[in-house]
């Protein structure tokens, strides 16, 4: 007879985990909003979260010492802004927790010149910082491998720029357990259906980037609601005077469309017979208002989270206290296999 139980295994106990990052080497953008962290609010409560303030990759380009830490404190402040409960998930600073450049050493030296010559990141990076391609730029995939397999984390959210960040990441715990047998989970990309890439709104063909050189292509999340306004008033559009879908042939429209749904949770056919018969200027103004009405809650909040020191203290040493905790279990592991003699 076949036994009527059986016994209910660790994976189906334990949530799945997550781990993200943003790097605070820019002021957040509406992409990073729409494209990113309100997807992350989401996940809350299905998986086991953990996002982080990558503040050390941010270094492998020159900064201004000042405005890294100004943008770090208002973008953890923002993350908890834009729906991240602090309570149920992992948010910290990823200096304040050594194991990522204790591992991130370790992973230096099982990852090879050649895969690390072949990453895109790495060669747009250096294209355009030629005067400083430093040796941080050129490791980055391995740091961050060690953020990821130090948690043992299931799933990276990721947008689709960072897979083969994630695919490396995979390639180097391979080569590691291949050795020593399973230290690490091998985790998978998690790129989200809905959110979408938002596009850039003087060049749509390119990503809405915070470090997009042109300021009236991007979209702050902390933005003054009339510079907001002003944004979507230039976008660019095309001259068919029609709202429609078509990101091939209308990407200016398109991208503008994306958003509206986005911020309104319209589809795009209502959206289309919204504005049938009407122009690109009613259009434009009805999205940027969208936005407005979408960013300015997040702002308000992110002011008030801002103006209370202790309580952003608090949350980023917690954090980084339930970070540790975890990250040093993997780092033992990693130590003890690697043959350094615990102390
Ligand atoms: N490289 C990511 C980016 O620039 C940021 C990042 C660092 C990250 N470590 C990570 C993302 C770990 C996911 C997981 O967007």
């Amino acid at each position: 007879m076949l036994p009527l139980r059986r016994y209910i295994t660790m994976e189906e106990v334990q949530k799945k985990r997550i781990l993200s990052g943003i790097q605070p080497s820019g002021d957040l953008t509406l992409g990073s909003y729409l494209g990113a962290i309100k997807n992350w609010a989401a996940l809350a409560e299905e998986y086991d979260c953990y996002y982080m303030l990558a503040d050390m990759h941010t270094i492998t380009v020159r900064q201004t010492p000042a405005d890294l830490r100004r943008r770090t404190l208002t973008q953890l402040a923002a993350y908890i802004a834009c729906g991240l409960d602090p309570e149920k998930n992992v948010l910290f600073i990823q200096s304040h927790v050594p194991a990522h450049a204790q591992l991130g050493w370790v992973l230096d030296c099982y990852t090879m010149f050649g895969e690390l010559s072949r990453m895109t990141q790495f060669k747009d990076k250096s294209a355009k910082n030629a005067d400083n391609i430093n040796a941080g730029l050129f490791t980055y995939p391995a740091l961050m491998a060690a953020d990821i397999l130090l948690y043992q984390v299931d799933l990276v959210p990721v947008g689709g720029d960072q897979k083969q960040h994630v695919e490396i990441c995979r390639d180097i715990a391979t080569r590691f357990n291949g050795i020593y047998g399973d230290v690490f989970k091998l985790p998978k990309p998690y790129i989200p259906k809905v959110g979408a890439r938002v596009m850039s709104l003087t060049s749509p063909e390119n990503k809405m980037s915070k470090s997009d050189k042109d300021q009236n292509g991007c979209v702050y999340m902390l933005e003054r609601p009339e510079d907001i306004l002003r944004k979507f008033k230039k976008a660019v559009t095309d001259s068919e005077a029609c709202v429609r879908f078509d990101p091939a042939q209308k990407p200016g429209v398109s991208n503008l469309m994306q958003i509206y749904s986005v911020c309104t949770g319209k589809t795009f056919d209502a959206i289309e017979t919204e504005f049938e018969g009407r122009g690109y200027g009613d259009f434009k103004s009805a999205v940027g208002e969208a936005v407005v009405e979408t960013l300015r809650p997040i702002r308000e909040e992110t002011e008030h989270i801002l103006a209370d020191k202790a309580y952003l203290e608090g949350i980023y040493r917690t954090g980084a206290e339930r970070a540790a905790y975890v990250a040093g279990k993997t780092l033992r592991k990693v130590y003890k296999k690697v043959g350094f003699v615990e102390r």
